[in-house]
Formats: structure tokens, sequence, C-alpha cells
């Protein structure tokens, strides 16, 4: 026994030791925010099951992406919400030079240029079905042709400027097939942020309203491509196969129900490892705090510090601008 040499507590007692020995520091530097793009202009819409996101025109998007600068916070995680008129079979939409996420990435990079920009390369706002790729005869998403479709959305956001393309699909081979695609069209500095262990979660809730393709995807899900909820190992192989297709780096998704997930990762290969707060993490925190029953600032401020703590080397996150603010007050 120790007790009492070792008082645990000593080191506690005071504002300034506790300070010295804290391990992580949660900065505005750490957060990526995210957004979601409407057509339109002057055009804000709530998302009723995340309450304080709005869906933003190009011009609104602007404004936000002023204050990330501002706040100090590097990116904007980019997801478009086309009009239904936009959704098609084969999702053609997605890399259209003027489509919505290219005409974005143009205002963005043009007013903002120091403001990195993460763009999401999946099919699902894009898709009637709402899935993430393209399907057979029997609803089953088709691996190939999918990332066939994934290289022209990813050529499509480089093209305008996107600093990173993020696949967020879980096809396999497809960092690499984009990886040769950018390359090839000479696009040598696009980054690709992998969703390498990217969990079939009903987390997501939120967001498929958001996006609008809750109520097409139905009663179906994405099991055939998202991971099992239950798995980790399978996490590790996922992201070994991303890094080394080329992906500058990987992504643990959802966040807090993974930080097991995160801190493997992490420490099994130490790339840039970022994470994801997700929509229905950002929902039950919200909701929690509009009841009063949870101290809001408190519970995220934790929240993000534990990622760091786990082993996250960026954030993204609804609460950025809100975790930015409170940072620096
Ligand atoms: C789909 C995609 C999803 C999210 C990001 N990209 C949902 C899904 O896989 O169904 C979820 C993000 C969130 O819940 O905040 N490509």
């Amino acid at each position: 026994m120790n007790f009492p040499s070792v008082r645990m507590r000593r080191m506690r007692r005071d504002a300034f030791s506790r300070s010295l020995m804290r391990e992580h520091t949660l900065l505005p530097t750490d957060l990526i925010m995210v957004a979601f793009v409407i057509e339109g202009e002057g055009k804000r819409e709530a998302v009723p099951s995340m309450p304080g996101v709005e869906r933003l025109s190009i011009d609104g998007l602007l404004d936000l992406a002023g204050e990330c600068v501002r706040l100090g916070i590097p990116a904007l995680a980019l997801f478009p919400s086309p009009d239904a008129s936009a959704k098609s079979e084969d999702a053609a939409e997605a890399w259209n030079p003027q489509g919505l996420m290219q005409r974005a990435t143009r205002a963005l990079k043009a007013k903002y240029p120091e403001l990195g920009l993460i763009g999401d390369v999946a099919l699902d706002p894009y898709t009637t079905h709402g899935q993430d790729g393209l399907i057979d005869e029997h609803g089953y998403v088709m691996n190939e042709p999918t990332v066939e479709a994934l290289i022209k959305m990813s050529l499509a956001q480089a093209e305008a400027g996107m600093d990173f393309v993020a696949p967020s699909d879980m096809m396999d081979g497809r960092i690499g097939a984009i990886r040769d695609a950018l390359e090839k069209a000479g696009h040598i500095h696009t980054r690709i942020l992998a969703y390498s262990a990217k969990y079939a979660s009903s987390f997501y809730g939120p967001f498929r309203d958001a996006v609008g393709s809750a109520a097409n995807l139905g009663k179906g899900n994405k099991h055939t491509y998202q991971m099992d909820i239950a798995n980790s190992d399978e996490a590790l192989r996922e992201v070994e196969l991303d890094i080394a297709e080329g992906a500058d780096a990987v992504m643990v998704k959802p966040g807090l129900p993974y930080l097991d997930v995160l801190r493997r990762v992490k420490d099994a290969f130490g790339v840039p490892t970022f994470v994801y707060q997700v929509s229905g993490e950002y929902a039950m925190l919200k909701a929690a705090a509009q009841n009063g029953w949870l101290n809001e600032r408190a519970v995220v401020l934790e929240t993000l510090t534990a990622f760091k703590r786990a082993g996250a080397d960026a954030i993204l996150t609804y609460y950025a601008i809100d975790a930015a603010r409170w940072l620096r007050e």
C-alpha cells in the first residue's frame, strides 16, 4: 500500500497543477464544421430532428464559412441536400459540373480559399432509392459500377476545387480507384479522407432526414456495405486497406459509441485519424440540453475532449462553431 505517500488528490487540489498535468487540450483547430447545402438563394431550412442545424443555400453557406474562418476552424465538411428533382436511378447529378456541390465548392473556395473543404462522396443524396450506390434488380448495391460513379463524382469535386474528397460509401476498392483517377487527371494534391470504419449505425437517422434520403430508403438498410456494429478487428482491416490504397486520412464513424475503435486505429497505424460525431449523437445531446437535463456546453466539450483522448486528430461535428465559441470565451 502506497497510501499516504501517494495521494492522487494532491495534483488535483489546485487549478494550476490540474492544468499542468492535463494530457489533452481541445482547440478550435481540432474541429471540422459540418454543413448541408441546398438550392436557392436566401434559403434556410431547419432540420427538425437536429434543432439548431439548418440547411443553407450557397449564400448562407458563405456566411457560415466566414464564421469558421473567424473562429479558427480549419475546415468545413459539405453535404448536399439536392432537390427531389435532382435524384435519379443512376445519381448522375452527383457529377454534373454545374451541380450543387460543385457550385458551392467554387463559391466557397473563391471567397475563403484558406478554409479547407471536405466533400462527401456517396450517391445516397442523389439516388431515388436512398442507397449509397447503384442497385441491381434485387436491390443489392453493386460494387464496381458504384465505384465508377464515385470516381466521376470525385473528379467533378476535385475539378471544382475541393480540397478533400471523402468517400462515405464503404464500397470495396474505391479509395485506390479514386486515387488512381485523381492522379491521372492531374489532381495530385486532392486529399482523400476515407470513411474507413463506417458502421451500419442507427445514429444516422437525423442525417438522412437532412439530406432527404430517409423517406426514399424506407425500410431499406445499408448492412451489405457498412460495417457490423459488433466488430472492431474488421475496422483495422478496412483502415489498413484504405491506407494502402492511398487514403491521406482515415475516419471512424460514429464517434462516441466507437471510442474503442478510434483508439485501436490510432495505435495500430498512427496515420491522421478523424472521427465523426454524427447526427444522432448531436440529436441526443441537443434533446437532453433542451429539456434542461444536461448542461449542453459542458457535455459537448466533454465529448469532444474524449475524442482527442481516444486518439482523434480531428473531429467532424455539427457543434464545431458552438464549441469553438465556447473555447474562446
Ligand atoms: C451517407 C452518409 C451518412 C452520413 C454521412 N454520409 C448516412 C448514412 O450512411 O446513411 C451520416 C452522418 C451523420 O449521421 O451525421 N453517405
